[in-house]
């Protein structure tokens, strides 16, 4: 079986360790190997991106190898991932064979596949993440699924690291006003890497937006594991004192899944108060400010703190790169 990797919490922390390790050594240009000489990835976007797939493509051209990109639904045919599904609506190929005829190409896939957040149940299991797992013969990199970012999540554990040195630190996860319901795959796996790496970890998020049990579980016991607690609160302004690193992201709500509209008017009444803002940023202990991109200024963070010196932003994308490229070469090695 080809080794995946699909979520932080298949592997180790000494694995993660080495992996930020190896991704920093890509970074100081101390590692020109090309283990992708001669090789291929591809890479499938059910959705749109701009740090993914730039990062992706650059990567596996610095490793020494090629990337194709396909667009299920756009540049390939339209996908079907249920088992034993009668193929005769808007479907055209089965991910059973597109995985396995993709495999015989390229030495590994990575798939980008957003939850559709119409029914909870099915996605929080990751269906079609688990789906291309199952067919693939080669190692399959998770590019944001349903419930996990985990490239995302080692760039941030990266960028952490950089900015703030080793060891453990207090690092805040704030849910933040957005129009509309957002999946929940970015804070799910920059908790769950955070915990997996010993850090403080405090989760803020209004009532209703709570994070899925079983993973919330999860992310307590790796923080056991680690030696670190985490703490969950809806106080949106307690939660910034002393945070050394502030990480934003909005989300929805479980109990308005698949009814975006109830959660729009739910969330409304969180505008002006769960906002990253300077004074916010204030209670801090000097904190860096995060977020993963895209992300809407004025909305998620004001344009005063995005701006300032403490947000670490671009380079956090830029970690994306090394991060991957530590990823593919462990992978492909
Ligand atoms: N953070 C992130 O995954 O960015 P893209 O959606 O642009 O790939």
């Amino acid at each position: 079986m080809p080794r995946d990797f699909l979520n932080t919490a298949d592997w180790t922390r000494e694995e993660l360790e080495g992996l930020l390790a190896a991704a920093s050594r890509f970074k100081r240009g101390e590692d020109a190997s090309k283990p992708l000489a001669g090789r291929s990835v591809a890479l499938v976007f059910f959705n749109p991106s701009l740090r993914t797939r730039a990062s992706m493509q650059v990567g596996a051209y610095e490793l020494g190898g090629n990337s194709v990109v396909l667009e299920p639904g756009g540049t390939s045919w339209t996908l079907e991932h249920r088992e034993g599904a009668v193929m005769d609506g808007d479907k055209t190929e089965h991910v059973a064979e597109f995985v396995r005829v993709l495999g015989r190409y390229s030495a590994a896939i990575g798939v980008r596949t957003f939850a559709p957040m119409k029914d909870w149940d099915e996605e929080r299991l990751d269906p079609v993440l688990a789906a291309f797992a199952k067919y693939a013969e080669v190692p399959v990199i998770n590019l944001e699924s349903a419930m996990h970012h985990p490239c995302q999540a080692m760039a941030d554990m990266l960028t952490v690291r950089e900015k703030l040195g080793e060891g453990k630190k207090r690092v805040l996860l704030t849910w933040a006003w957005h129009p509309k319901p957002l999946p929940m795959a970015v804070p799910n796996s920059f908790a769950l890497a955070a915990a997996q790496l010993g850090h403080e970890l405090t989760i803020a998020h209004p009532p209703g937006y709570e994070l899925d049990e079983e993973l919330v579980a999860e992310i307590n016991r790796q923080a056991f594991d680690a030696g670190a607690k985490v703490t969950v609160t809806d106080d949106v302004e307690e939660a910034f004192d002393g945070a050394q690193v502030v990480y934003a992201k909005s989300w929805g709500g479980r109990m308005f899944y698949g009814d975006p509209a109830d959660d729009v008017e739910e969330r409304a009444q969180y505008r002006r108060q769960w906002i990253v803002d300077a004074e916010k940023m204030r209670r801090t202990d000097g904190g860096i400010f995060m977020h993963c991109l895209p992300v809407r200024r004025n909305c998620i963070v004001t344009d005063e703190v995005i701006d300032s010196p403490a947000s670490v932003v671009i380079d956090e994308a830029e970690n994306r790169l090394h991060v991957q490229k530590a990823i593919m070469a462990r992978l492909l090695a």
